[in-house]
């Protein structure tokens, strides 16, 4: 009985390998109601009913990395390619202040232009104008000795999604110079150099099976970690995966609320690419037990080539336009955006 395993999973925060494949398999309207009813009681009881935001500074689109799926991948020579400068950077973190944001998460391709160096000087800066701020790093994978030097410069977390936790289904994603050995092993590396760890996974993504996301689910059961991130896969015109289909907002929401559940004190994001695919998706993620939203704070010129995917919301916004959108929306369901770092609540 299915409503048994939502029961379970809620009192024990683990379910075995064929329960969570059942339960995905199973899965419908009046079981995902029942999930996200008890992910709410959860998330509630450690988050209130607060949705913490992040400052998201995509400052650079460059990458040396051709991933299938993703529309900055270096072979796709229709992207615009743009970098900002430190300077730019502060000013969008200055904006971003202005408007409460005391997270900025700086996210880019993997882009060589930025050495060790000047990073740990955009991080080290960033964190002298605004000590009470925290910062998140997504670069991508880097060495150990680079992940250290950009925590001792000031940064406090780092996202990378290991995309899926399914060797054979990486390969399908991914040119075969990237694995699922190394992408892991960089966030077991993050982990023990102290930053607070963010994993994740694309919903949908072409090939992906109910296996892939049960073993998605134990990897982030093992690697426990700070944040997950997780969307649906949506296609770009201008990628190997181009004619593919998107992922599901039932899916995505359904997958939320097993996380939530999984991890009760997770920071879990409604996304941009959840709000992409369905006009009221980042309040639905919420309602699911999403409490992080992750507006954009790039500079208005450069919004419109960052674009992973087809179709992305927001990109002819200012910051203060998303600001205010996001507090109606998250008011509107009952939820309160709040200004605070937003720490997880984990109690190591
Ligand atoms: N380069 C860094 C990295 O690889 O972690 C950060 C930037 S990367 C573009 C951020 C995330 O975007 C990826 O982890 C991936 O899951 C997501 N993404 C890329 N292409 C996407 C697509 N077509 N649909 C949905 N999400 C996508
Ligand atoms: Fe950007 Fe609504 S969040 S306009």
């Amino acid at each position: 009985n299915m409503i048994n395993l939502i029961d379970k999973l809620s009192t024990t925060h683990t379910l075995s390998y064929d329960e969570m494949y059942q339960l995905i398999e199973h899965r419908n309207e009046e079981l995902a109601n029942y999930l996200f009813e008890k992910a709410r009681q959860v998330r509630i009881l450690y988050y209130g009913h607060d949705v913490y935001m992040r400052g998201l500074i995509e400052f650079t689109n460059y990458c040396r990395n051709d991933c299938y799926y993703c529309g900055i991948r270096k072979s796709n020579c229709n992207a615009e390619r743009y970098r900002l400068t430190k300077e730019q950077i502060l000013e969008c973190c200055d904006v971003g202040y202005e408007l409460g944001f005391r997270t900025f998460v700086l996210q880019g391709g993997e882009d060589g232009y930025y050495t060790d160096k000047i990073l740990a000087d955009i991080v080290s800066s960033i964190k002298a104008k605004y000590p009470d701020c925290a910062i998140t790093l997504s670069l991508g994978e880097k060495s150990y000795e680079s992940y250290k030097l950009l925590y001792e410069a000031g940064a406090d977390r780092y996202l990378l999604r290991h995309e899926t936790a399914n060797a054979q289904h990486y390969s399908k994603l991914h040119p075969p110079v990237m694995s699922l050995k190394n992408r892991k092993q960089c966030l077991y590396n993050l982990k023990e150099i102290g930053y607070q760890v963010g994993c994740g996974f694309m919903v949908g993504s072409p090939f992906q099976t109910t296996e892939c996301l049960v073993d998605d689910l134990m990897f982030i059961k093992e690697l426990q970690p700070h944040m997950v991130g997780i969307g649906p896969f949506i296609p770009h015109k201008d990628t190997p995966f181009a004619g593919k289909p998107a992922g599901t907002l039932e899916l995505t929401l359904f997958l939320l609320g097993i996380i939530r559940l999984m991890l009760p004190y997770v920071l879990l994001p409604a996304t941009t690419a959840l709000g992409t695919i369905h006009p009221k998706g980042r309040e639905l993620g919420i309602l699911a037990g999403a409490n992080v939203v992750m507006p954009n704070l790039s500079p208005k010129e450069v919004r419109s080539k960052y674009l992973l995917y087809d179709n992305k919301i927001c990109t002819g916004d200012e910051a203060a336009e998303c600001r205010m959108c996001l507090t109606h929306r998250i008011e509107s369901i009952g939820y309160k955006l709040v200004v605070s770092r937003g720490d997880c609540k984990k109690p190591n």
